[in-house]
């Protein structure tokens, strides 16, 4: 990782979610993990561009365009909307949120392919797949059922069996039935492009030397690399939804090539926009000063570590300096699963909370590695109660009462407590190495101890009772400037995951938009207007609706 201070240039993406469902809070965690970093990012002063976009292509996006009776075109599109909806409502700072069936992926995806041809990375095959002739389509696995080969249990997938874990080819399963048409499917050749992976085994050691990879994901891919590393089959027959391949009649780019080239087409898309026509080569060319991130989550860590890096740097474009991945998001301890109603979109908690408060409780459970992260709502609840409402916003009210009621709104012209203020900014440059480190659940502990000692610091001064003999008296001015001045600072340091209450806060000083060096300089003779509160408790009820089942 960089460890230049000032002015760097990021690119950041997430995944890009599939345009067939609405999004879940699974993809929101994803979403909040990348926004708190690019937020972090930009109140430090860098250049932090986050894109995404949705992942339009694919059999099962056709598939639901059918059933729905739309073209794939209007399925995507009315999915784009809602995708896009929901994560501005989650306060997700994208740059762009575009879409991978768009003009900008399909030329670049031309090229790198033409690239790689011109390198004879590119091989023709003829493969042997299972074909529906009823639906008239080759079926890839998951659209095959049939007997186990190995340990010959039934109603198993086309590569891999539950019951005893053996992978198969499709073609060697018994009593084969097609999932779409029931139908009993037979074996027909196809030609098929292959990537030529298994050459390219050096290139991607190298890369992984050379970037920043995280150790339990190293240890994961030196179990690839050290096994057979298999070409990978970049076409698919048609009926597909997707880019046709030029120069290969009826052949389709199988999605997974066209989808990580959207990360480079929604940065193209962007910059198109706004008139830039400079950022795109500089930010790409292999010696590149840019900064290139990847959020992923860790069921996609093959395709962003091997087949991505290879792809790019064999099409002379800039290699990612790192892909950061996460774990799953469980609910309550248990997978996400529509059946058995632990499932919970987007749209279901922002019907029902405020976002600001899912953002702080992700922060909490989110650190460098890849575990899985657990949502437990009544955890949840309590911890955004006590810690968010309890201890933070109530440094706030407790000290701009007096501030409001007998001090005319202003502060004091100096602090009681000088040495407290001092105390907080010199913690704060910890918290951002935390912060730079993706340790936002360390970093969070850190601020809420941070808030308990303001909150001993009120206790101990007891400005009420002082406020009872003599309420104009000054020092309560300098203990409630002093405290409101820790509040101040917590803001700030709370603002990559509470952008909203942050703005609110400084609106509340009459006080710029927050950077993080706003830290550094206390508030002091400023005139502040009525405290208002800025966040309520979240009620049981609330949290029984997120789970209730769908109508
Ligand atoms: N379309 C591909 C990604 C293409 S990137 C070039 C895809 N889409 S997805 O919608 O299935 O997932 C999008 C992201 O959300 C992935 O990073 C995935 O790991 C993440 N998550 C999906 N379900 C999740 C949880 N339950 N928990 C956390 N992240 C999860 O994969
Ligand atoms: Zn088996």
């Amino acid at each position: 990782m960089s460890l230049k201070e000032k002015n760097r240039k990021i690119l950041v993406t997430s995944a890009l979610p599939y345009a067939n469902s609405p999004l879940h809070l699974g993809h929101i965690m994803e979403s909040v993990q990348t926004d708190i970093w690019v937020r972090f990012q930009k109140i430090n002063g860098h250049e932090c561009t986050y894109v995404c976009a949705d992942d339009a292509h694919g059999t099962p996006i056709m598939l639901k365009a059918e059933e729905l009776k739309i073209t794939p075109e209007e399925l995507i599109s009315q999915i784009h909307k809602d995708h896009k909806e929901s994560l501005e409502n989650f306060n997700i700072d994208h740059a762009n949120f575009h879409t991978t069936h768009s003009e900008e992926n399909k030329e670049l995806s031309e090229l790198i392919f033409r690239r790689l041809e011109e390198k004879n990375l590119i091989e023709s095959r003829v493969i042997k797949q299972l074909y529906d002739k009823e639906k008239d389509m080759f079926l890839s696995d998951r659209y095959i059922k049939g007997t186990c080969p190995k340990c010959k249990a039934d109603d198993q997938y086309g590569d891999n069996c539950e019951v005893c874990s053996g992978t198969y080819d499709a073609t060697e399963l018994l009593k084969p039935i097609s999932v779409l048409s029931e139908s009993v499917p037979e074996v027909k050749d196809s030609e098929h492009l292959f990537f030529k992976l298994s050459e390219l085994k050096d290139s991607i050691n190298n890369w992984i030397d050379s970037s920043f990879v995280q150790p339990q994901v190293v240890n994961k891919l030196s179990e690839w690399l050290d096994g057979e590393l298999r070409d990978w089959d970049i076409s698919r027959d048609k009926p597909y939804f997707g880019f046709s391949i030029p120069g290969h009649e009826n052949k389709y780019f199988y999605v997974w090539l066209d989808a990580p080239i959207g990360y480079l087409a929604s940065h193209k898309n962007y910059l198109d926009k706004i008139g830039d026509t400079k950022t795109f080569e500089e930010c790409w060319k292999p010696d590149s000063d840019y900064e290139i991130y990847h959020f992923i989550g860790k069921d996609i860590m093959y395709f962003h570590t091997l087949f991505f890096p290879a792809m790019l740097k064999h099409s002379d474009f800039k290699t990612p300096d790192g892909v950061f991945v996460h774990g799953f998001l469980t609910l309550n301890g248990e997978k996400m699963s529509k059946s058995r109603g632990t499932f919970i979109l987007a749209k279901t908690y922002l019907d029902n909370l405020d976002p600001e408060y899912l953002r702080y409780y992700f922060a909490t459970k989110l650190g460098p590695g890849v575990d899985d992260v657990d949502l437990n709502l009544e955890d949840f609840k309590q911890r955004v109660n006590s810690d968010l409402v309890g201890k933070f916003i109530n440094i706030g009210s407790r000290s701009a009462k007096f501030i409001n009621k007998d001090f005319n709104n202003a502060l004091a012209s100096q602090l009681h407590n000088p040495e407290l203020v001092k105390e907080f900014i010199t913690i704060a440059s910890s918290i951002k190495v935390l912060y730079e480190a993706r340790d936002f659940n360390k970093a969070m502990r850190e601020i809420m101890s941070l808030a308990d000692k303001a909150n001993q610091y009120v206790d101990k001064m007891q400005p009420w009772v002082l406020s009872k003999t003599n309420p104009k008296d000054e020092v309560i001015q300098q203990i409630c400037t002093t405290s409101l001045n820790l509040f101040r600072i917590l803001a700030i340091m709370l603002k990559p995951v509470t952008p909203e209450l942050a703005n609110k806060i400084a609106a509340f000083f009459n006080d710029h938009a927050y950077t993080w060096n706003s830290i550094d300089e206390p508030l002091l003779e400023q005139n502040i207007n009525q405290f208002k509160p800025l966040l309520g408790r979240i009620d049981d009820q609330s949290i029984e609706q997120l789970i209730k089942p769908e109508k």
